[in-house]
């Protein structure tokens, strides 16, 4: 069901903890699944993300997608890690179950809120960032209509 990537994330999460004095801090949940996600960014003076780190209470994929997505972003622009979508980390992954798709926004969201935080305490715009969901589960209903 999973591939051997997603259990590999999955079995040895990368970049699990919290950064302290982050540049920005962003969490996200489903009230659907219940799942709740934190992510932490440490950006620099030329606003390259220098290390990225997750929290969750999430499900496996949850845990798989924000393990990859915190791997993808790190050592790009605030700009680039802004394109790190979902699907660009499920297919980075291999793919997953189509049940398991809503999981992997969790972690696309959460690195979008804390762009968002990072944008507000150093008063810059990011363009094409929207304000954070609190609930992933509004985005995945869009999605589907
Ligand atoms: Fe909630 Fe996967 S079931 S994040």
């Amino acid at each position: 069901m999973y591939t051997e990537k997603v259990m590999d994330h999955f079995m040895h999460p990368r970049n699990v903890g919290e950064i302290e004095n982050a540049s920005g801090v962003g969490t996200v949940g489903n009230a659907k699944c219940g799942d709740i996600m934190r992510i932490y960014l440490d950006i620099d003076d030329n606003q390259v993300v220098r290390d990225a780190k997750f929290k969750t209470f999430g499900c496996g994929a949850a845990i798989a997608t924000s393990s990859m997505a915190t791997e993808m972003i790190i050592g790009k622009t605030i700009q680039e890690a802004l394109e790190v979508t979902n699907k660009a980390v499920m297919e980075a992954l291999g793919g997953l179950p189509p049940v398991k798709v809503h999981c992997s926004l969790l972690a696309e969201q959460a690195v979008h809120a804390a762009l968002w935080d990072y944008a507000q305490k150093h008063g810059i715009v990011i363009e094409g960032l929207k304000p954070p969901v609190n609930d992933v589960d509004e985005l995945d209903e869009e999605e589907e209509e």
